[in-house]
């Protein structure tokens, strides 16, 4: 097959998405596909010109693509074209449209929102993951939230606040302030006092122009991928310091995860079923990854759902398909014959 996997982007998650991309890259190169790792600068306003492209893969030459391999990762790299002011310039469209399916590895802002998602299915090129509507939906966690908490799944109880508007301060302390459509806890912070809630606004503020506060959920954390609707085993994620913040995510062995989870089978299976109903409110398909937060209750909350879960080395669904059996080679091919479907 001839898979393009799409991957940087200028989020806040772009390294964690080249990350993901190159471990994807791999994976469906080995298993005998024609692949072109393309790492796109969506929206950059200075770079440009043209399709800059890796080892020469068969097949990015045939179609045209130009350029010169990205040495730090081995990708092609993908750039606008001169003097377009689109997010994405023909380059990459025309480089997805020769493709069989295009495997999004893109994480954050304008490749996890549903732009590119809509711009594909305009142009007829198919694609892995969640499609426009849930992709924008779901990269809203003040909306998904809304929408959850409509349909019965508990989530922390909390407010959104867009820059500039006043603050109810309803949230008692502890409380946890995030970026309202970020990802790997870019722009997230715990205030457990006023000093502690100031600098946690300001720092969400930097990344977005709307944040939300909720309410701490102290307890221990988990999450479970959902593929075709059917959720994966549970992980439990038990950092060794602080919360699951980008480091932790990010810097091998900081965080101790396990899978399965050592849960009750009651639990498990509670867990499992809310996150498979926040697939299916959500209009999720293909896949996705639903976090959750349990207190000493044993209460369980849903965070929020992630539509293109991290593939990184140290990401979680990879872990919670391998509890299953399935390689990561062997999930990166689930993944595209559901998408296919
Ligand atoms: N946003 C990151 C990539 C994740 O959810 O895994
Ligand atoms: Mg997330």
């Amino acid at each position: 097959m001839k898979i393009v996997v799409l991957a940087g982007g200028i989020s806040t998650e772009r390294d964690v998405s080249l990350s993901s991309g190159r471990m994807i890259y791999e994976a469906l190169k080995n298993n005998g596909h024609k692949i072109v790792l393309l790492d796109v600068y969506l929206g950059y306003e200075k770079e440009d010109v043209g399709a800059i492209f890796e080892k020469q893969e068969d097949w990015a030459k045939e179609i045209g693509a130009v350029g010169e391999r990205n040495p730090d990762i081995e990708a092609v790299k993908a750039l606008r074209s001169d003097g377009d002011k689109n997010f994405f310039g023909p380059n990459v469209i025309s480089i997805c449209q020769a493709a069989d399916v295009v495997f999004m590895a893109l994480h954050g802002q304008n490749g996890e929102n549903g732009k590119i998602q809509a711009c594909f299915d305009l142009m007829g090129i198919r694609y892995t993951g969640a499609d426009y509507v849930s992709s924008a939906l779901c990269m809203d966690k003040g909306l998904t939230k809304e929408l959850l908490d409509y349909h019965g799944i508990p989530v922390p109880r909390g407010i959104s606040l867009k820059r500039g508007e006043e603050d109810p301060r309803s949230v008692p302390f502890p409380c946890i302030i995030k970026a309202c459509c970020g990802g790997s806890s870019v722009g997230v912070c715990i205030a457990k006092d006023e000093r502690e809630y100031e600098a946690a606004l300001e720092e969400g503020f930097r990344y977005d122009e709307e944040v939300i506060i909720e309410q701490y959920v102290n307890g221990r954390e988990f999450s479970i991928g959902v593929m075709d609707g059917k959720a994966l085993p549970v992980i439990e994620i038990a950092p060794l310091e602080g919360f699951y913040d980008y480091k932790n995510k990010y810097q091998a062995g900081s965080t101790v995860e396990t899978c399965p989870a050592l849960l009750s089978e009651r639990k498990t299976k509670e867990m499992q079923f809310l996150a498979e109903k926040a697939f299916q409110v959500l209009r999720l398909k293909n896949y996705a990854r639903m976090d959750f937060m349990m207190n000493e209750e044993e209460e369980i909350f849903c965070l929020e759902a992630n539509t293109l879960p991290g593939m990184t080395p140290t990401s979680l669904l990879p872990q919670e398909a391998q509890a299953q059996g399935l390689s990561f080679g062997q999930l990166c091919e689930k993944i595209i014959e559901s998408a296919l479907k």
